[in-house]
This record gives C-alpha cells, sequence and structure tokens, in this order.
C-alpha cells in the first residue's frame, strides 16, 4: 500500500474543504472522522475520484501514514483536541508530528506543546482564517511550534495557502509554542473589532443619513473599489448582505434579522489576554462588550421604554456625509489595528514569540477574514521601521489622521444627536486622542485620589509645563506621599 502523505481528523466544513485543497496540490491524504458515516458521505461525494482515502479507526489512519507521520487535527477546540492527542500518543512514533487546525486558545496550545515534547512528538499550532471558502481555496495560515516540526509542513502550507496578488503565499513561520495560536486569536480579535465599527457606519448610515440597504451596498461596494483605501473582504461581504432580499417576504432580509451577535469566545480571550498584559485595545474590548449587549435583546426591549433621547435628524445635504463616514471608518480602522499589533509586540516580549510583525500583516493579507488592501501598508510600516512605537506614528497613518480626525469627531458627535450608539467608532477616536495627550489630567486626578483614600503614592512631573516624570539619578521615577491625615499635609518621598 503506498502511503499516504498526510492524516486530517475531523471532517466538519472545514476539515473536508481542508483534505480537497491539500489533495487538489498533489499531495494524497487519509481522513477519519468519529462519525464513520460522516466519512462514507465524504469519500462518496466531494471526495469521490480523488486521492483522499477513508479510514474508519484511529489505528487505520496511523498506519497509512508515511514516516515521520503528520495529522492534522481539525476538531473544536478544547477536551476534544485533548483527546484525540491522547488516544493517537500510543500510535505515533517519535518525530511523528500532530498539528491543531481549531481556534485552540494558546496557553492550551504551549501545555500541549510541551508534554509533547516529552514524549518526543513534535507538534504545531496553526490558527486558520478564511471560513469554509477559505479551506477550500486558499486560507490564511499561522503555525507556531519548533522550526523542526515547523520544517515537516512548510512546503504543503505554502501550496494550500492563499497567495497575495503579487503571488506571495499566506503563510510563514511564526513563532514557538502557542505563537501561532495566539497571533489568529488576535487576528479574531480585530475581526470583531472590524466587523463592529462597519456595523456601526451602517447604522449611521440607515438612521441618520436615511439610506434603505441598497444604497448603502451599493457604497459599500463602491468603498471596496481598486484604489479604496477601504478595500478589504469584510466591506466587500458588507456589500452583498445589505442587498439580499429575505424569501419569504420580499424584503431586505437584512431587516429581517435579529439583532444578536453571538461569539465563540476568540474575541473575548482577546481583551482578557490584553489585561494580563496591561495593554489597551478599547475598539476590541467595544466590539466584545457589544456583542454582549446585543445579546441582552429582553433587557433592551424594556429599557427601550424608560430611557428616551430626542433624536436629532441631520441634514444629509449640507456636507459631504459619505467623505464623513468614510474617512472615519478608516480612521477607527487604522486605530484598531494599532491596538491589536500593540498587543501582538507585547505578547512578543513576554512570551519570547519574537513576532515578525511585517510578516504578520503579509501572512493576513489574503485569505483571512480581516484581509485588506490597508495590510499591505502596514506590512510596510513595520518592514521600514520594526521597532515602531505604535501603528499609529508610521508617516502614512499619521499623516492621515492629522488630516481627518476632525471627520471621526463630527460623526460620532452627530450619531450621538441622533441616538445611535458608537461604543467602536468612540473608543478608536478616544484611543488616538489619548495617545495624543502629553498630560492626561485624569490620571492625574485618580493618582492623586488613591494616594488620598489609601497612601498608594504617586509620581510627580518636572512642572506643570513640562510633562515628563520626575526620575532620580538612575532612571527610576521617585514616589510621593501626602500625608492627608495631617493638619499641614506634609509630603514625604517613598525610598523603599
Ligand atoms: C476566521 C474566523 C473564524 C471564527 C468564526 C466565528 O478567521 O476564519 O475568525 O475562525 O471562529 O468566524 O467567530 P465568532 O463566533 O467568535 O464570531
Amino acid at each position: 500500500m503506498d502511503k499516504k502523505n498526510i492524516g486530517l481528523i475531523g471532517l466538519g466544513p472545514m476539515g473536508e474543504n481542508l483534505a480537497l485543497n491539500i489533495e487538489d496540490k498533489g499531495y494524497s491524504v487519509a481522513v477519519f472522522n468519529r462519525t464513520s458515516s460522516k466519512t462514507e458521505d465524504f469519500i462518496n461525494n466531494l471526495a469521490k475520484d480523488k486521492k483522499i482515502f477513508p479510514t474508519y479507526t484511529l489505528k487505520e489512519l496511523v498506519d497509512y501514514l508515511e514516516l515521520p507521520r503528520k495529522i492534522l487535527l481539525m476538531v473544536k477546540q478544547g477536551a476534544p483536541v485533548d483527546d484525540f492527542i491522547n488516544d493517537l500518543l500510543p500510535l505515533l512514533n517519535k518525530g511523528d508530528l500532530i498539528i491543531d487546525g481549531g481556534n485552540s486558545y494558546f496557553k492550551d496550545t504551549i501545555r500541549r506543546n510541551s508534554q509533547l515534547s516529552n514524549d518526543g512528538i513534535l507538534y504545531v499550532g496553526v490558527g486558520i482564517s478564511g471560513g469554509e471558502e477559505g479551506a477550500l481555496k486558499g486560507p490564511s495560515l499561522m503555525p507556531g511550534g519548533s522550526l523542526e516540526a515547523y520544517r515537516l509542513i512548510e512546503g504543503l502550507f505554502s501550496d494550500i495557502a492563499a497567495k497575495t496578488s503579487d503571488g506571495i503565499p499566506c503563510t510563514a513561520y511564526i513563532g514557538p509554542y502557542g505563537a501561532g495560536h495566539y497571533v489568529k486569536m488576535v487576528h479574531n480579535g480585530i475581526e470583531y473589532a472590524d466587523m463592529q465599527l462597519i456595523g456601526e457606519c451602517v447604522w449611521i448610515l440607515k438612521s441618520v443619513f436615511d439610506m434603505n440597504p441598497d444604497e448603502i451596498s451599493k457604497i459599500l461596494i463602491k468603498w471596496n473599489g481598486e484604489d479604496d483605501l477601504l478595500r478589504s473582504y469584510l466591506i466587500e461581504i458588507t456589500g452583498f448582505i445589505e442587498k439580499e432580499i429575505d424569501k419569504s417576504t420580499g424584503g431586505y432580509l437584512i431587516d429581517r434579522i435579529a439583532d444578536v451577535t453571538r461569539t465563540k469566545g476568540t474575541g473575548t480571550w482577546t481583551i482578557q489576554n490584553s489585561l494580563e498584559l496591561g495593554v489597551s485595545i478599547p475598539t476590541i474590548a467595544a466590539a466584545v462588550f457589544s456583542r454582549g449587549l446585543s445579546q441582552e435583546k429582553d433587557l433592551r426591549l424594556k429599557m427601550s421604554n424608560i430611557l428616551a433621547i430626542k433624536k436629532e435628524k441631520y441634514e444629509k445635504k449640507s456636507i459631504n456625509f459619505l467623505n464623513m463616514v468614510h474617512d472615519s471608518l478608516y480612521i477607527a480602522k487604522i486605530s484598531s489595528y494599532a491596538q491589536g499589533f500593540a498587543l501582538l509586540q507585547s505578547a512578543s516580549n513576554e512570551y519570547k514569540f519574537d513576532l515578525n510583525l511585517a510578516e504578520i500583516a503579509q501572512v493576513w493579507r489574503s485569505g483571512c477574514i480581516i484581509r485588506a488592501d490597508f495590510l499591505t501598508e502596514i506590512s510596510q510600516a513595520y518592514k521600514y521601521n520594526p521597532n515602531i512605537t505604535n501603528l499609529l506614528a508610521h508617516p502614512k497613518f499619521a499623516q492621515f489622521i492629522n488630516s481627518n480626525i476632525k471627520k471621526l469627531a463630527n460623526l460620532i458627535s452627530i450619531a450621538h444627536k441622533a441616538g445611535v450608539p458608537t461604543l467602536a467608532l468612540d473608543s478608536a477616536y478616544d484611543y488616538i486622542l489619548q495617545l495624543m495627550c502629553p498630560l492626561m489630567i485624569s490620571a492625574q486626578v485618580a493618582a492623586l485620589q488613591r494616594d488620598y483614600f489609601g497612601a498608594h503614592g504617586y509620581f510627580k512631573i518636572e512642572s506643570p509645563d513640562n510633562p515628563k516624570i520626575l526620575t532620580d539619578a538612575n532612571g527610576k521615577n521617585r514616589e510621593f506621599h501626602t500625608n492627608w491625615s495631617e493638619p499641614e499635609h506634609s509630603e514625604v518621598e517613598i525610598t523603599n
């Protein structure tokens, strides 16, 4: 029997399409699914007459594979991954490779990696983005693991990955242990923010500027034009879904959709991790929280009978409102990507992932859900200066923001007056505004409040006109406390 190049476990839509994609690139694939009727169905239909071979036990799967074996798990993240690893372990040889292609939590991937390396088994956690279509036609692949493990699948991944318009495969070695799944997690956080920002702009176009879904669709399709700054997959599909007609009523489908956005949790992980690392990603957080409030449908129905705002309509002919929405969305997008990349930068140090941010932006240029022309600019920004303090400092972005940020401020104000909430747009704007401030007065107030009620100490600045923090000869911040209970409120320096 000819040994097969790779084994794939889990024949959900993603697993099936990946198997077909791999086979299409000239590899032979042995497949396994716990429910064997699913395997039968796949082999007799989609995989008919292809170099895809059914197996009905894990032993059979393992025996089918060339050495070192490469087995791709396409199963639900969490316990199913551990279960399959445990079942496979006694059947494998040292040097065989297990690849987890699900949306696994990166700390689980780190744990599995170190457990398996004790047994001499190689492990790669790969973030796969692009949905079912991407899996079939070319996803964006974010593999993390040891270089030795990565080398075993480098060629295969390049073959099956999406290609950019200039022919570059959307995959690269991301880093060790859980780096691939970490980067996929942040991809999803950015995805949530992108979706939320687009959703808020659609809400404004509809409720403030009285546009119907067909008009909105036309605008979005225009914004996805060849040279448009917003050109991206999510803008494109929003243009499509807006104009879709509901078969049962003949009206717009979008007008019949329940305003409840569910989540599988990767956005929540992203903000949890940002809190652990102390990195502010308010726009991604706004997107997650907004999904949360969308799920509180009963509460919102009740509250809408209790709370009210007098909604002000906006005279749409008085300004170039479409340009205002367009440029605001672009600025907010730059802001949210700056937050996501700041998180990647911090995680790279914290977890020793040694991430190449230019390459990550490159991997996201095609195939994945957040694919966008604008990622080429981000990739160039990090190529030009890998240590750029924040993406907002990239000259092209900074210039655009400085010239157009008033549009975002106006849009938020118009939306609020019309009763349209803009959690993500607000936070994107405020993130930029906070970074612009050499002195955050709110933080001065809070620092002194903490010292008053808890004797927590505070740092001081050189002078009201010089916001630099006072440091000692070693560059360490000098810390002070005011004795608030004493009548004279004497100030002491905390020296230990
Ligand atoms: C991708 C997507 C995908 C994600 C789903 C559902 O990159 O292909 O990010 O991995 O899991 O879109 O995500 P939510 O249910 O959390 O929206």
